[in-house]
């Protein structure tokens, strides 16, 4: 009998570890390899933030706060809400945890029961299935399509919805696909959500500021406010403020839920640190005009990176609304054959392709469960991007 736990068994290693591991390894050997699986934005965190942090920690902020957030932070993001979402909220109705993933699965763990399904449209973040799957409940996989933009379509969602249907978690713009829903496709689907009052909306909103070309972010209960009494509206600094590392992450929902999810984090983490959340409290009230300002930047790259990436044989790529991804099919290489005469038969094959021929990482379609396609990440250098993609493009050219 193992000593671990069946929960435990539900859950999968993380499938992006192989090709990290890998290029760690070429990269001890001596191989001069570009990484571009990075989730987290290359930017550093403003000055006035960290000016703030520093100033927290000599004032003395250094104590156990309230578990789920300090009255400052909290009374921020009612503010931020309102302002950016136009929701209200009160400050009983926030809740604040070490990052996004610890609202997300405060969240999970707080409302499933065993075979309580949620709707995950693929590709999906990493985690939100084991994250289900560790809340006793089971990922039910809504299938999007590179012709659609890789956004769910409204009759996919009503047709993966059942009777035990939780939630559905949707993000966008999405990691790894960087689709972000305008209006009229959000209000598509919330109209299928309003004829099913049993289903919750979890929205992952990380990437809200990472929007490009003039596109208008929304999120479900802005959009159709009769589902705010069934949506957590989950957000974060990581991403807008490149504070991957400081751990804040954010919701707004119904009391009942947030009580449930401060229970949660009574028992596990207890607070998230008081430092970062005097650094976030500032983030939020402060000056917000460098946000445009990066998203100008990772416009460039992405239009350079969909640019070189659509001039390459054998791969295809959209141009995503948001984020700083982008997720080429590479259905074209599919049954092509490497310089030592192996056939690449599926995405896995096709990044340790990539990693060993050119030195480029990147993360295979199967690890965000929609292949054959790959992960780029552009939250790295301009010349760095132009050297990837030339490799990437050398590589594919060698093909036969
Ligand atoms: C879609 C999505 N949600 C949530 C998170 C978690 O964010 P945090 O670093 O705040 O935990 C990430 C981070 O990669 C993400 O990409």
């Amino acid at each position: 009998m193992s000593f671990l736990s069946e929960t435990l068994n539900r859950v999968k290693p993380s499938p992006t570890i192989a090709v990290t591991t890998k290029a760690a390894e070429l990269r001890a050997a001596g191989r001069d390899v570009i990484g571009l699986g990075a989730g987290e934005p290359d930017f550093d965190t403003p000055g006035h933030i960290k000016d703030a942090a520093i100033e927290a920690i000599r004032a003395g902020k250094t104590k156990y706060t309230p578990v789920d957030g300090t009255p400052e932070l909290k009374q921020a993001i009612v503010d931020k809400f309102q302002r950016e979402n136009g929701l209200r909220y009160e400050t009983g109705q926030i809740s604040v945890g070490t990052g996004g993933k610890q609202i997300l699965f405060n969240a999970l763990a707080a409302t499933l029961d065993p075979g309580d399904e949620v709707i995950i449209p693929t590709p999906y973040w990493v985690s939100y299935p084991d994250m289900v799957l560790l809340g006793g409940g089971e990922p039910v996989f809504a299938e999007t399509t590179l012709q659609d933009g890789f956004k769910l379509k409204p009759e996919t969602l009503e047709a993966a919805i059942t009777p035990k249907t939780k939630w559905l978690i949707l993000n966008s713009p999405s990691n790894p696909s960087g689709a972000a829903y305008n209006r009229d496709e959000m209000k598509a689907l919330t109209d299928v959500l309003v004829k099913h009052p049993h289903v919750w909306i979890m929205t992952d909103d990380m990437y809200e500021h990472l929007v490009y070309d003039n596109f208008v972010f929304t999120t479900p209960a802005q959009v159709e406010p009769s589902l705010y009494e069934r949506t957590l509206t989950c957000n974060g600094v990581s991403k807008a403020y490149a504070m991957t590392g400081w751990r804040i992450g954010y919701a707004g929902g119904p009391v009942e839920l947030i009580k449930a999810m401060a229970k949660i984090q009574s028992q596990s983490t207890s607070n998230p640190c008081s430092v970062s959340q005097a650094a976030a409290t500032v983030a939020l009230n402060g000056p917000q005009d460098f946000l445009s300002e990066r998203a100008k930047v990772f416009r460039q790259r992405r239009d350079l990176v969909v640019g070189m990436l659509n001039d390459t044989e054998g791969l295809s790529c959209p141009t995503p609304e948001g984020a700083f991804y982008v997720y080429p099919s590479c259905a074209g290489l599919i049954g092509r054959r490497t310089q030592d005469g192996t056939v690449l038969e599926t995405d896995l094959d096709v990044v340790s392709y990539l990693l060993e021929s050119v030195g480029v990482a990147v993360v295979h379609g199967e690890a965000f469960g929609l292949s054959p396609h790959f992960r780029i990440s552009y939250a790295t250098s301009t010349e760095a991007l132009e050297e990837a993609c030339t490799r990437i493009r050398k590589a594919c050219d060698g093909l036969s």
